[in-house]
């Protein structure tokens, strides 16, 4: 018998099983605690709630660990690629040379999309956010393809899950050229991932595009950064959605929608959008204040997380990459600057020191993505193009579990009891 948690509740005493991860905090499996005691647990926030089991990947808040399938953040940063990352976390290995090309090889011929597809975009004013177009353009993705939708099937699964990775630089560039008003750029198979994202992105056909490697490698590092999380708001909507056995382009399509909000993924726009509104240095001490204060819903974007009460070590990469940047473009930000006071300003005030509030992913990114030379708006559009493989391997993982059930919260309920209608005449 493994270990057990003993709870008393309405004169009742039960045992609950105490399950063991390969690492990190043990799970109370509360299962049958409603059958043996009729009450629920209450965790608005999944505070202290584990959703589902998972093996992909592993945070500890604490220590600021990350890993993929075992494999250290920094480590996949500095020395894996994108694909590879994706391959990891879709199969659970790193690829030999032979699998990582056929890998490689796959994707890269599902880059296109149908040419039907094209015709949604002109639906949207030019002026849209991005994400609303990403939202709307990948759900439309459930029309389509209909040879990848039996989700109980695992080849369509797979088929499906190469679709998504492959289509949203695609969708992501569409998105991007439609703002400007300028024609879409098809895929180019010669190129990598990320180089084939920038040249569909800023080329023109009136032109050669060039990619510069530096650039590449920094877009390739930015997109492994923000692969999987764990079980993030968007990951955890993307589960959710699919345990109902949703078609698996619409669920994608709920993950985006998620992480659009300025508490997930739109941190990254909100961050930058805050340094311009901040500017120099000398103005950072208001807005520390302003983000102590309770009355003021103002909040250092960029600054805090849910579980890293450490350093977030993708900010580490990210700010690394920052400097990379500036050297191969030959450019300089002066809110780089005004991002590092803030971030030594804020971690030495007590406030910060005692929440355990640190730089999170989306604090230097936006800097990186603006050298570049992405617009804002377009900031969470690549976060949502980067994430869609650790959405698909967690939506394969539930799918494949073979324990699998629709995901169905109760609640605490606080409205009125029961009582008889009053006809209109009586009130
Ligand atoms: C991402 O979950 C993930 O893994 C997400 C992500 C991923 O890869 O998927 O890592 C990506 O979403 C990163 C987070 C991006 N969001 C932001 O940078 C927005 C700013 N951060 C905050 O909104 C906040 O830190 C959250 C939303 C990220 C986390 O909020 P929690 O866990 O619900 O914590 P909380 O709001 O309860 O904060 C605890 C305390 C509060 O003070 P008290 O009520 O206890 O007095 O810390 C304060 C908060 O007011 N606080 C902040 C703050 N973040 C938390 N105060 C000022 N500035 C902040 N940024």
């Amino acid at each position: 018998m493994g270990d057990q948690a003993k709870l008393s509740v309405g004169g009742k005493e039960i045992d609950l099983p105490v399950l063991k991860g390969s690492v990190g905090p043990d799970v109370i499996d509360i299962r049958k605690l409603y059958a043996q005691t009729g009450a629920f647990t209450y965790d608005p926030g999944f505070t202290s709630t584990g959703s589902c089991e998972s093996a992909l990947t592993y945070i500890d808040g604490d220590e600021g660990v990350l890993l993929h399938r075992g494999y250290p953040i920094g480590q996949l940063a500095e020395q894996s690629s994108f694909l590879e990352v994706c391959y990891l976390l879709l199969n659970g290995e790193l690829p030999s040379q032979a699998e990582l090309g056929k890998f490689e090889h796959t994707i890269t011929r599902h880059t296109m999309v149908h040419e039907q597809l094209s015709s949604f975009f002109s639906g949207f004013r030019r002026d849209a956010h991005p994400m609303a177009v990403m939202c709307g353009v990948v759900g439309a993705l459930s029309a389509f393809y209909h040879d990848s939708t039996d989700i109980s099937d695992p080849v369509q699964r797979r088929i499906a899950s190469h679709r998504l990775i492959a289509k949203m630089p695609t969708i992501a560039a569409m998105a991007y050229k439609y703002s400007v008003g300028q024609p879409f750029v098809y895929p180019d198979n010669k190129l990598s991932y990320a180089g084939n994202f920038l040249k569909m992105t800023f080329g023109v056909p009136a032109e050669e595009y060039e990619v510069i490697p530096a650039v590449e490698k920094a877009m390739d590092r930015i997109f492994i950064l923000h692969a999987d999380h764990e079980q993030n708001a968007s990951t955890s909507t993307v589960r959710l959605a699919g345990s109902s056995g949703a078609n698996p382009f619409a669920c994608i399509a709920a993950g985006i929608a998620c992480l659009w909000g300025p508490a997930h993924g739109g941190a990254n726009e909100a961050c930058l959008n805050m340094l311009r509104e901040i500017g120099t240095p000398d103005k950072i001490p208001h807005f520390i204040e302003r983000a102590k204060d309770k009355n003021d819903p103002f909040r250092l974007m960029g600054f805090g997380h849910r579980v890293y009460k450490n350093y977030d070590p993708r900010a580490t990469v990210m700010q690394q990459t920052v400097r990379e940047v500036f050297d191969a473009l030959k450019v300089n930000d002066p809110l780089f600057e005004t991002a590092l006071r803030l971030e030594e300003l804020a971690r030495s005030d007590p406030y910060f020191i005692e929440k355990k509030l640190f730089p999170n992913v989306d604090f230097y990114s936006g800097i990186i993505l603006s050298a570049i030379g992405f617009p804002t708006e377009m900031f969470t559009v690549l976060f949502a193009l980067a994430r869609t493989v650790g959405w698909v391997a967690q939506w394969n993982e539930m799918i494949g579990d073979p324990g699998q059930k629709i995901g169905r919260p109760r609640q605490l309920y606080t409205g009125p009891t029961e009582r008889d209608y009053v006809p209109l005449s009586a009130r």
